[in-house]
């Protein structure tokens, strides 16, 4: 992959602020757009705006043709139907039509019991918790092992006849972990429970294949990977989607409308009510197009390298704990680290004022295992197929400087 060369369609990185360009090291977070992507959201509103399924005018044909391409383009990206990939806002409403649907469908009785991992986003607890007051299941947590992996021995004893459903991250968004997604696919389905996969931080960062991973269920968000914010992607097995009840009724989810009934329209669009975001969904699939154009698996590589360099980088800055595996074959393109001498918000903030720098710190949405590391919160630089050496080189000399001059 030509770096440079990829660089050139991102817009924000032609920008200067204070007379320094933009390091921008907060990707876990969202991600930046390049031009074709904000190119399709212009065309969508300068010249088609059309409401989907709605019209039979050519306006409305074109905007329904392109809204239905992208699902197709999301289901190629990792190997899915079209019909399986419904369009939701974010990671965050995929698992919250999950659990919904679920919980209508009467899936889950009490007693019942949810094991999930101890470094899951807050999208990946939350709603359960709504399941272990409603339902009266248990939400049960596999440990991570010393090194930020996950403790699959732990696993294994976690999970039970009583487990319903596994829900875990495929990487982590704090600690960076990648977890082995197949072989807990295996084993959850050996006893009888659905998998959910949480690929927010694995789809924009690696070739995904659900035939091979085998989940029932996969949640990601567009605005990780290049694309707009407000679209996500629900995918679930056919099999899946035919059993389970929408989770949002209104128009275009349905097929027929009686006074009293109502039957549900095609997949995926039995899971899509009302007017989507169509501009989103188009860029999406400008935004895959541009991924699969410069190729999952040497986005992969690519950030491997930065990963591996930034580790040895990073272990160099004096005064510095990282929190991660310190293993790039084991972590995903992120470097969680903390200070005893500043704070992890401080950090940042004199990143941004010296250096233009943007990281993210705090609790990153995964509170439970972040505040149990450092109760104020960490610090944490992640990188996308845009980012280089030569970033993270003066990344970890502001970094340094900063640490020498203001810390305690
Ligand atoms: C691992 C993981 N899961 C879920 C989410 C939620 O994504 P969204 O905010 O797009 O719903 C994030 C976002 O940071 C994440 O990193």
């Amino acid at each position: 992959m030509n770096i440079e060369k990829i660089r050139e369609d991102f817009p924000l990185l032609q920008l200067k602020h204070k007379g320094k360009p933009i390091i921008y090291f907060d990707n876990a977070a969202t991600s930046l757009k390049p031009q074709p992507v904000i190119d399709a959201v212009n065309h969508y509103y300068s010249e088609i705006t059309a409401n989907v399924h709605r019209g039979v005018h050519r306006m409305s044909e074109e905007s329904s043709k392109l809204y239905e391409k992208s699902h197709k383009k999301a289901g190629q990206l990792i190997n899915a139907k079209e019909e399986e990939i419904i369009f939701t806002k974010n990671t965050t409403e995929s698992f919250n039509l999950l659990m919904y649907s679920l919980f209508m469908q009467g899936f889950f009785e009490k007693g019942d019991e949810i094991l999930v991992s101890a470094m899951e986003h807050h999208s990946n607890i939350v709603p359960w918790q709504f399941l272990e007051k409603r339902v009266e299941v248990k939400l049960n947590f596999v440990e991570l092992n010393n090194d930020y992996t996950l403790d699959m021995q732990d696993l294994e004893e976690k999970i039970s006849g009583k487990t319903k459903l596994v829900s875990i991250m495929h990487a982590s968004n704090t600690v960076a972990t990648i977890t082995p997604a197949k072989e807990i696919a295996k084993i959850a389905h050996d006893h009888n429970s659905l998998f959910a996969l949480d690929a927010a931080q694995s789809a924009p960062h690696m070739p995904l294949d659900v035939k091979k991973i085998n989940p029932d269920f996969l949640c990601f968000s567009a605005h990780k990977m290049l694309g707009p914010t407000g679209i996500g992607v629900f995918y679930a097995k056919k099999e899946m989607l035919e059993k389970m009840p929408p989770f949002l009724y209104g128009g275009d989810m349905i097929h027929t409308v009686k006074r009293h009934s109502s039957t549900w329209n095609r997949l995926p669009y039995k899971f899509e009510a009302g007017t989507p975001n169509i501009a989103g969904g188009i860029a999406f699939g400008a935004a895959i197009d541009y991924l699969q154009k410069l190729g999952m698996q040497n986005i992969e590589r690519h950030e491997k390298e930065l990963t591996k360099y930034s580790l040895e980088k990073m272990q160099e800055v004096e005064d510095i704990e990282l929190f991660c595996p310190k293993d790039a074959e084991k972590q995903g393109a992120i470097v969680m680290f903390g200070s005893k001498n500043m704070e992890a918000h401080d950090l940042a903030l004199a990143l941004d004022e010296a250096d233009n720098i943007a990281i993210r710190s705090g609790m990153h949405c995964a509170e439970p295992l972040v505040s149990k590391l450092d109760s104020e919160g960490l610090a944490r630089a992640s990188f996308y197929l845009y980012n280089t050496e030569k970033e993270i080189d003066l990344f970890a000399e502001s970094l340094q400087k900063i640490l020498s001059v203001f810390g305690k």
